[in-house]
């Protein structure tokens, strides 16, 4: 494979990057003020602004050109058309084909696979209308207030994100709870608050043998079991997963599962019946929704030409932080209350599937790969880490999300919190000189000493980068879009550094060794070899447990 340093364009983006790194983005804005024109992508009714970024025309145009270098367009279309690219796990990776609104046929070892897409959506049409209208009784005959779904990683972090991000649509409808967690207080503070007549647990996991998952779908039964017999508990589970084998066995009628399939990631599935909660809570034309918003984005990352393909250019600027600029860590700033779980699914989504430090051939790699993800709903966060984002030392690209609408009808608040998400990014960027400074205090009627005193404290150098990305509503189609924009973020990304982003063995070790450390806590002595500190750990909580 070739190295990405050996590309033409990746030396003359090196050569490029001595040239502008010192160039402040006040003086790139001052010397182009229009180049928010240049530097800014529209797509529906999103505008993808990136001109707060340390970027030229020359910038983007070499990073274009690496793009078609390093074939990207060739990965795009490998992945949409069901090809292995997961060769680690011999899968293909067709997320898009879960949200495929086109008549095209999508072929996994020359089978079709939409006809079963449809057949499952057509499932969950059903059951969940006949949920949310009543017709789903519980044992007793009542209908169902409550769903919980049981589920971690991707079967819990997109369904989540979604309900909390789709909550003005739930009109009168479920509640809905998460438990994902292994730790006992999750499961028990749900549901003590809940009446085993309505509730319904839907058990969601790929594997159907997830560790966390599966102890709490056993103590979810046993608490059913406490208000009635075992054979009555058929109506209160439903199951999501491609291992039908383990849903039978774990006591769940074949007939109330939703399947899906190996060639969905678990952090890409929220499109498949791993949707389910959300279809439950939302309405399944609401989740159409979310599936045609996501599908317009997919096609739009595949058809549109990289200089205006949102994902692409995204991933390009990812890469130029990441390479050139040292960024270690890339921040997710929603302006809006709903979309507060959207950093952490975005944690999954980027550091479980760029997270790699071997390349598509199995070699180590001697660059940095994804940055850490992390961020928080404005105006919380700005008063919490701005500061550091502001006066810290390192520079952290930030991107801020903001719909223009709000649905609830304190537009005050709205125009505030919207202020604050715009005047952030200026403020990043434009920063505050020491003469600005100085004559700020100066007109305050502050002494000579005190401004000596005070004003390298309160120098904001900017210069920090920013991505804005505005949408008229957070409805159900744009946060389809919006969601797929990062899932294809990422594929670019892990194509520019030659990784495979679609396995996740990284996880695999810790859960291997806390079978051992349980079975060692469970035991009267010591089973495992361990090391000094593991041993001391393990000793500690026996001796106090
Ligand atoms: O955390 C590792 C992981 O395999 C994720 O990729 C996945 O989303 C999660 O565990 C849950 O897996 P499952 O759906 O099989 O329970």
């Amino acid at each position: 494979m070739t190295q990405f340093t050996e590309y033409p364009s990746f030396n003359a983006l090196t050569e490029h990057f001595s040239r502008i790194n010192q160039i402040h983005l006040r003086t790139h804005f001052a010397q182009n003020p229009s180049r928010c024109n240049q530097f800014s992508i529209e797509f529906n009714n999103f505008l993808f602004d990136y001109s707060k970024n340390h970027i030229t025309q020359e910038t983007i145009d070499l990073l274009l050109k690496f793009a078609e270098e390093i074939e990207l367009k060739s990965l795009i279309e490998k992945m949409f058309s069901g090809e292995k690219i997961n060769f680690t796990e011999n899968r293909a990776v067709l997320h898009t084909a879960l949200r495929n609104q086109s008549d095209r046929p999508v072929m996994v070892d020359g089978q079709d696979v939409m006809p079963g897409i449809k057949s499952v959506l057509d499932r969950m049409r059903t059951f969940t209308d006949k949920v949310r209208n009543g017709h789903w009784k519980g044992f007793s005959g009542k209908a169902i207030t409550d769903i919980v779904n049981i589920g971690i990683g991707g079967s819990d972090l997109g369904p989540y994100m979604v309900t909390e991000a789709l909550k003005p649509f739930n009109q009168d409808g479920l509640n809905i709870h998460f438990v994902s967690n292994i730790d006992g207080s999750q499961l028990t503070d749900v549901v003590e608050k809940l009446n085993q007549e309505t509730v319904l647990f839907v058990i969601a996991s790929k594997t159907f043998t997830t560790q966390e998952t599966m102890t709490n779908a056993n103590s979810a039964k046993k608490w059913l079991c406490r208000s009635m017999n075992h054979a009555d508990i058929v109506n209160h589970f439903v199951a999501v997963s491609t291992n039908a084998e383990a849903v039978v066995e774990f006591g769940i009628d074949a007939e109330n599962m939703f399947e899906f399939w190996d060639w969905v990631g678990g952090r890409f599935s929220l499109w498949s019946s791993i949707g389910l909660p959300i279809a439950l809570y939302i309405g399944m034309d609401r989740f159409d929704e979310l599936l045609d918003g996501a599908f317009q984005m997919d096609e739009h990352f595949r058809n549109v030409n990289f200089a205006n393909n949102i994902p692409v250019i995204m991933g390009l600027l990812g890469f130029w932080y990441n390479h050139f600029f040292q960024c270690k860590s890339h921040a997710i700033l929603p302006y809006d209350q709903h979309l507060h779980r959207f950093p952490a699914y975005l944690q999954q989504a980027e550091m479980e599937s760029n997270g790699k430090s071997v390349n598509r051939d199995g070699q180590v790699i001697d660059y940095s790969t994804c940055p850490v993800i992390w961020g928080e709903s404005g105006t919380n966060g700005q008063h919490a880490f701005y500061q550091l984002l502001h006066q810290g030392t390192h520079m952290i690209p930030a991107d801020f999300i903001l719909p223009v609408k709000p649905y609830h009808d304190l537009q005050q608040h709205h125009d505030i919190l919207t202020a604050n998400c715009i005047a952030q990014t200026e403020a990043l960027m434009m920063g505050k000189t020491k003469d600005e400074v100085r004559q700020e205090l100066e007109s305050s009627g502050v002494d000579e000493a005190s401004i000596n005193h005070l004003s390298p404290h309160k120098v904001f150098k900017g210069n920090k980068p920013t991505n804005t990305i505005l949408f008229d509503q957070l409805t159900p189609r744009n946060l389809g879009s919006l969601i797929a924009m990062y899932e294809h973020k990422i594929t670019v990304q892990g194509c520019l550094w030659g990784i495979n982003s679609f396995d996740q063995w990284g996880v695999e070790l810790g859960k291997q060794l806390a079978k051992q450390v349980l079975v060692d806590i469970d035991s009267e002595t010591m089973t495992g070899q361990h090391d000094g500190s593991t041993q001391q750990l393990i000793a500690f909580y026996k001796k106090y447990k």
